[in-house]
Parts: structure tokens; sequence; C-alpha cells
């Protein structure tokens, strides 16, 4: 029985959320492994429509057990309103596994990330102001604070002052802000302790064991590779590691464990926030994308940035992941367009390249080279079988897929949970 990882092949609003939620009935535990409540994932169930933030998808499932891991950053009050606002829709939420070495997300961070924004000006990253960076820059400088800490209190308050210490001169005296009490925070934090205690486990143990036994096992990233703060578009990234590694580290479980990666791949290219994006467009077809795609991010209600398909950054995303499947999403927005450009190499200055460049400044010049693939007028959405699909529409998967470097296994064709066409099992 396989342990798979689901993550975002490109910038990281493919529409993970759909998949995993596909996934869902047949496997026994969806783990989140990293990032925090900076993720969005939008989940239909029949007419109903979920915006999950920080929960993984599986929590929609009654059969399957949802885990937040060790490599998530948690905000408490995030997690018990999510909490709270699936219990007033009669969703059942209390197989809930939280582990205890899980960093939380304080009201000291989120402050610094919206005024370390605020003071960068145009070279803002356009973060989701979550204080996702803040809580990873704790918890690498060893001054963090963990889900386990919300139950000794005298180590909670030692902890939060230490970690407010420097905060708190920077705040005043770099940023002008008014300085934070460690006993507020402490008591704020105090306050979730109860009732997070019950979901509190050493969540490793659970999930090597659920391998072992031949339990399916789901790690469900949020972002995406090209926001991967070693592997993507740094510095304009997320602060973990979206990619397939990040697993293995955000969980607590060994590489050879895990037979199989699967990149979500969007049929184009979106992105949200600031920093370097080839293919994207600034005319009447990105408006286009982005009205018949639904573009908004799910977080921050920002327009998404949109452009043509990036088999570039596609073939990078099987490289850095060793992806094994690809999911694609969305071909149904690509419906009515009588040609369809599709990115197959850069042009950095004068030169042709077909990999993605290492360099930043190399990257920031790349100018897409583009394929032009025959379109369809046909409507896509009630297809079942990828014999449905019109042949200019089949032919542009193919050719995606050859490009990519990874068979392409699922096909989106429409937002709803059966608006899928599945080509191979990802449970073999
Ligand atoms: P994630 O962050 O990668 O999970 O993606 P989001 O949830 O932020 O965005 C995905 C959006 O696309 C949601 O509104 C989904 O309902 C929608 N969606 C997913 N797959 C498809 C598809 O194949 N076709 C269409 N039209 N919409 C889709
Ligand atoms: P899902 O899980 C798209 C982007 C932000 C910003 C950068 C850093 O839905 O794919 P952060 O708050 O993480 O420090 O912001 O990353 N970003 C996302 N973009 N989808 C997301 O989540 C994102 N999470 C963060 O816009 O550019
Ligand atoms: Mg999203």
């Amino acid at each position: 029985m396989p342990a798979l990882v689901l993550l975002g092949a490109q910038w990281g609003d493919e529409g993970k959320g759909k998949a995993t939620d596909l996934l869902g009935g047949s496997v026994d535990y969806v783990v989140r492994f990293q990032g925090g409540n900076n993720a969005g994932h939008t989940v239909v169930v029949g007419d109903q429509k979920y915006a999950l933030h920080l929960l993984p998808s599986g929590i929609l499932s009654p059969t399957c057990t949802p885990v937040i891991g060790n490599g998530v950053v948690v905000d408490p009050a995030v997690l018990l309103s999510e909490l709270s606002g699936l219990n007033e829709r009669g969703v059942d939420t209390s197989k809930l596994l939280l582990s205890g070495n899980a960093h939380l997300i304080t009201p000291y961070h989120t402050e610094v990330d919206k005024v370390t924004e605020r003071f960068l000006g145009k070279r803002k990253i356009g973060t989701t102001g979550r204080g996702i960076g803040p809580t990873y820059a704790d918890k690498i400088n060893r001054v963090g604070i963990r889900v386990q800490d919300l139950f000794d209190e005298s180590i909670l308050l030692q902890k939060v002052e230490a970690a407010l210490d420097v905060k708190n001169q920077l705040l005043a005296k770099l940023y002008n802000r008014r300085a934070i009490k460690p006993e507020q925070v402490v008591e704020e934090l105090l306050g979730y302790a109860d009732r997070l205690s019950g979901y509190v486990c050493d969540t490793t143990l659970v999930l090597n064991d659920a391998i072992d036994e031949g339990r399916v096992v789901l790690f469900e990233g949020g972002q995406g590779t090209l926001l991967d703060v070693d592997h993507g578009t740094y510095p304009f990234v997320t602060s973990s590691n979206p990619t397939a590694g990040g697993a293995c580290t955000g969980a607590g479980v060994g590489p050879t464990k895990i037979n199989r990666v699967i990149g979500i791949l969007k049929a184009y290219t979106t992105r949200v926030g600031a920093g370097p994006f080839p293919t994207e467009l600034f005319d009447a077809d990105g408006e286009a994308l982005r009205t018949i795609g639904g573009e908004k991010g799910v977080t921050t209600g920002r327009d998404r940035r949109c452009g043509w398909f990036d088999a570039v950054i596609a073939r990078y995303a099987t490289r850095v992941n060793g992806l094994t499947d690809f999911f694609l999403t969305k071909l149904d927005v690509l419906t009515g367009w009588e040609q369809i450009p599709v990115c197959v190499a850069y042009e950095i200055d004068g030169r042709r390249v077909t990999e993605l460049p290492y360099s930043q400044t190399d990257f920031h010049h790349a100018k897409p080279v583009y394929e032009y693939l025959p379109g369809w007028s046909e409507d896509i959405t009630g297809a079942k079988t990828f014999a449905e699909l019109p042949k200019n529409a089949q032919r542009y998967v193919k050719a995606l897929e050859e490009m990519s470097g990874a068979p392409i296994s699922a096909i989106g064709v429409g937002p709803g949970r059966d608006e899928t066409i599945q080509i191979n099992s990802f449970l073999d």
C-alpha cells in the first residue's frame, strides 16, 4: 500500500484541494507537513464549497485521519476557528492529530510579518501576512514556541520572554511599534491549551506505524515547488519546503517509505505575490484566464497573476521532486482559444535555455519561447474518459506530458469533485 506525496508543481494554486479530496475516500491518513494558514485549498463537495487554510483536506472525509505534522507552523486561534467552522457545518473533526513538535504562530509573528513587509516597501515579497516567515525564522534561530510548550506554563513564559527580548527592541526602536508584553502572549496561548490537548500526540510514531501496517498515507503539500525556500524563486518564496523532501522532514518519515510523488499542474500558470514569472500575461488573454479560471487567492482574495503553461518549470518540478505522476487541473479553462501558446524554453540574453536557470538574475531576464498548439471549442466539463476529449485537447495533454517528463495520470475538467478524468490509479 502506498505512501504518496501530493504537491504543487508550479507556484501553488494548482488545485491540490480537489486532488487530495478525490483521493480522500481511499486514503487512511492525510498529512500536512509544512506551511501554515498561508495555504488555501478549495474543496467542492456536492453543492458545498469549503476553503481550508490550515487543516488537511482529508478532514472532510469521514474515514480519514487528518494529521498536522511537526513541519507545519500552527496559529492556534486559526486552527480552533477552522475546526469550529467545520463543526457548525456538521463535519466531524474529532480525529485530528496534531504534532507536539509543530511550531506556534503567535501574535508577535503576525505583527513582525506585517511590519517587515511594510518596511521593505517596493521590495516586499507580498506575503500572506499570516506570520509564516517570522515563525520559521524563530524555529531556525531556536527561539520558537512549540505546541508542547502550551502544557508547561513556566517553560512557556521563559520561551516567550526569550523570543520577545530581541523582537521588542526591533518593534519599538526600528519599526516604531508598541512592545509586546510576554505575560499577555502567555495568557492568550494558555487559553488554547485545554481545547488543543486532545489532538496532540507523537505523529511520527503514528504515521510510521500506519505505513508499516500497510495503510495509505497521503502527504499534502501547501504552496508549490517554485515557492520552496531552497528550490523556488528565492527570495520570492515561502519559508518552508513544499517540495517532496519536505514531507520527510516535516512528518518524520524516511524517504524509503514514500513510493509515489504526484505533482499538481495547472494547464496554464498562476502566481500570487511578487517575483519573476516569465509567461505572465498583461493582456486580454491574461484577463480571460483570470475570469474564466476564477483566479483569486483563497487566503488573501488577491487577484492571481496569470500566464500560459511553462514547460521549463514543469520539467524542473519533475526533477527536484522526483515526480512519478502529474495531476493536470483546469484544462476546461482553456476551452475556446483558437491556439494555445506553451512555453518550451527561455531566451536569456540571446541564448536559448531549456532548463530553469539557477541564477536569479538570469531567471529575471528569461523571455518565453512559445510553441502554438491548436485549441478546441467543445465543452469538456462532462468528459469522463481521455477518449471523450476533443482531439486537440488530447493533443494538448500529450504535448504537456512529453515536455514535462512524467505521465499525466489525472485531468481536471471542472471544479466539481467528479469532474476529473482518471487515467492511471494513484494507489497501485
Ligand atoms: P490549491 O491551493 O492548489 O489547493 O488550489 P486552490 O484551492 O487555491 O485553487 C483551486 C481552485 O480551482 C478551486 O476553486 C477549485 O474548485 C478549482 N478547480 C480545481 N480543479 C479544477 C478544474 O479542473 N477545473 C476548474 N474549472 N476548476 C478547478
Ligand atoms: P496554497 O497552499 C499561492 C505566496 C505569497 C507570497 C509568498 C510568501 O494555496 O498553494 P508567505 O505568507 O507564505 O510568507 O508568503 O508565497 N504564497 C502562496 N501563493 N498559494 C499559496 O498557498 C501560498 N502561500 C504563500 O503570496 O508571494
Ligand atoms: Mg491555494
